[in-house]
């Protein structure tokens, strides 16, 4: 595998596997010393991509507690002007619940506080965390565009989104990025064109949940396939997971969570992993 790789549209290279810095902050999250220490964990093995929200917290009184844990961690590490960190903005966290919130107020005022909790004055990539249904898609992304222009975010990226979605967004401003779920187990941005229309038209597809996602990695991990390729190749069932994205298209960017610092170090190590195309082709036939 080649190693970094060039993000859509920029100068900019990052390595190909970024952190999904989501369970640092969820409830059952870890210490901050260990939160610190994945992250710089990441950055030391040559990662150069965080992937962070407003609402990964405990709720809504908790809103920014991620940003300010990447904020805290990379003011006090000597790499840290190459690291790109990627927020969103679009839910809240009322008593712990995930709900949506697209209008262009709410999206202002997180983008605001964003930059206060990330002490920034420009977010490097800002996303609509999710549609909203009750608010029209050119409303929350009008603002965005608002926000951009007026440079408190330098590019707009979508999340959890399909090719209409993709296409009415980009009839207002360019988008940088999508961000869907998406893993061995779950192809649906492969089925419904989403991962191909990015791909043609200059949109890095990030991968949420890139080996099954915060409650079902285990079980995931746990796959008698997965299990015999990661030993076949001296891996683990891990690594096969984000290998098997970035075989998919150099468009892809797998962003794995930890919380471990042995987690971040092992999908890290995948990016050097070369799985055959027979692999690939029994992976697929096997793990539907
Ligand atoms: N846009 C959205 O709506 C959305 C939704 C979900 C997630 N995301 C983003 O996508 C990122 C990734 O998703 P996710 O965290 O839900 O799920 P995930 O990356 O599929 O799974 C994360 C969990 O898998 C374990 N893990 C990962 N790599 C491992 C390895 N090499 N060895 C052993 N265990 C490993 C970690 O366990 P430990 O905790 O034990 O280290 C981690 O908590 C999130 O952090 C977040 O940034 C976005």
């Amino acid at each position: 595998m080649s190693s970094y790789r060039r993000l859509n549209n920029t100068n900019i290279e990052i390595f190909p596997i970024g952190l999904g810095a989501m369970p640092l902050s969820l409830e059952g999250r870890p210490s901050e010393a260990q939160a610190i220490e994945v992250i710089n964990t990441f950055i030391n093995g040559g990662g150069n991509f965080i992937d962070s929200a407003n609402v990964y917290c405990v709720d809504d009184n908790d809103v920014g507690h991620n940003e300010k844990l990447i904020a805290k961690a990379l003011s006090q590490h000597p790499n840290a002007n190459n690291v790109i960190v990627a927020t969103k903005g679009g839910l809240r966290r009322p008593k712990g619940e995930w709900t949506v919130d697209g209008s262009p107020a709410w999206l202002r005022a997180s983008c605001e506080k964003s930059l206060r909790d990330l002490n920034t004055d420009s977010i490097f990539l800002y996303q609509l965390h999710a549609p909203d249904p009750d608010i029209p898609l050119t409303d929350s992304v009008g603002e965005l565009a608002k926000l951009k222009d007026e440079g408190k975010i330098q590019y707009i990226g979508l999340s959890n989104v399909t090719v209409e979605h993709i296409e009415y967004a980009l009839s207002i401003k360019h988008i940088m990025s999508v961000q869907n779920r998406c893993n061995l187990f779950e192809k649906t941005s492969f089925k419904n064109g989403v991962i191909k229309f990015c791909e043609n038209n200059n949109i890095t597809f990030i991968a949420h949940s890139p080996v099954g996602g915060h409650y079902q990695h285990a079980q995931r991990a746990d796959n008698v396939v997965l299990k015999k390729l990661a030993e076949k190749y001296s891996v683990s069932p891990y690594q096969i997971m984000i290998m098997w994205l970035l075989h998919k298209s150099p468009n892809i960017l797998p962003i794995p969570g930890a919380s471990k610092v042995s987690s971040i170090e092992d999908s890290l190590k995948a990016e050097r992993v070369e799985l055959s195309k027979e692999d690939m082709q029994l992976l697929e036939a096997n793990i539907k």
